[in-house]
């Protein structure tokens, strides 16, 4: 026992409206609240679409239902003239927990660096926001440089001149696993959280380091979420497109190793 609370979230990307939020989000909560299996050790979050936020805030607020939620990104500055940026402030007062930083889905399609997740990170930081800080390499990085070296130097460029003791999430999402069917094994994916754990130690400190928590994203579904929380430095998971078929999720969430 490492004393991690496990942590199964759904990044829907730019998929369910206010309005299927609000419905996806209450039977979710129905699901949770139908007793008889045992996921009060692991945490839910789900990550909407901007525009839904303000939805889930209410709704998880006013039924004080046991779901996290968070934004799949920010920006890196706190106001002003800023056209279609919106702040970690903005988040923070709409009760977000967490902010998914530097999916590869931002890093590929919108062209963020290292530097930029730097700064996204820093500014999540700055507004008592979790980052979610996601890493991981391509098909290509993988045959060149082997399994941990590229989520390795993207995480240390992420942390650099982070606090110690910063509490942060550390998503490994490789990026030929995301969307493809085809999901990392589950000592892949450990062999890389195991290699991404003392950078964390390095640069926010050993304590930090052993509580912070690793994802595994890329095809997660029912039928292999329990493989990957068997190991040792798997502690969660970021999950695509199963986040959104309600009972995939809910059996996700409900898994048992
Ligand atoms: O952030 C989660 C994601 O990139 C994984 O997507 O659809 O492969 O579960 P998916």
């Amino acid at each position: 026992v490492n004393g991690r609370t496990p942590l199964l979230a759904g990044n829907w990307k730019m998929n369910l409206d206010h309005l299927q939020a609000i419905a996806f989000v209450q039977k979710l909560a129905w699901s949770l609240a139908d007793a008889k299996h045992d996921f009060d050790s692991a945490e839910v979050a789900v990550f909407p679409p901007y525009t839904d936020l303000r939805s889930v805030q209410t709704l998880v607020s006013a039924d004080k239902l046991p779901i996290a939620f968070g934004a799949q990104d920010l920006s890196v500055h706190d106001s002003g003239a800023y056209t279609g940026e919106i702040s970690g402030a903005f988040l923070a007062q709409l009760d977000c927990t967490y902010v998914i930083i530097g999916h590869s889905e931002r890093r590929t399609l919108h062209g963020e660096t290292d530097e930029v997740v730097a700064a996204k990170t820093k500014a999540a930081l700055r507004h008592g926001l979790v980052p979610v800080v996601c890493v991981g390499e391509t098909a290509e990085d993988l045959e060149k440089h082997g399994p941990s070296a590229v989520p390795v130097a993207q995480l240390r460029a992420a942390l650099d001149g982070l606090a110690e003791g910063s509490e942060i999430v550390v998503a490994y999402e490789p990026v030929w696993a995301i969307g493809s069917g085809q999901a990392a094994t589950p000592e892949q994916a450990e062999q890389v959280a195991a290699a991404l754990r003392p950078v964390i130690a390095e640069i926010l400190g050993a304590d930090a380091a052993a509580a912070t928590r690793i994802l595994y994203g890329g095809s997660v579904k029912a039928a292999n979420i329990a493989g990957f929380m068997r190991e040792p430095n798997v502690d969660g998971a970021l999950i695509g497109g199963a986040s959104l078929d309600l009972d995939e999720f809910s059996s996700i969430v409900r898994f048992q190793k």
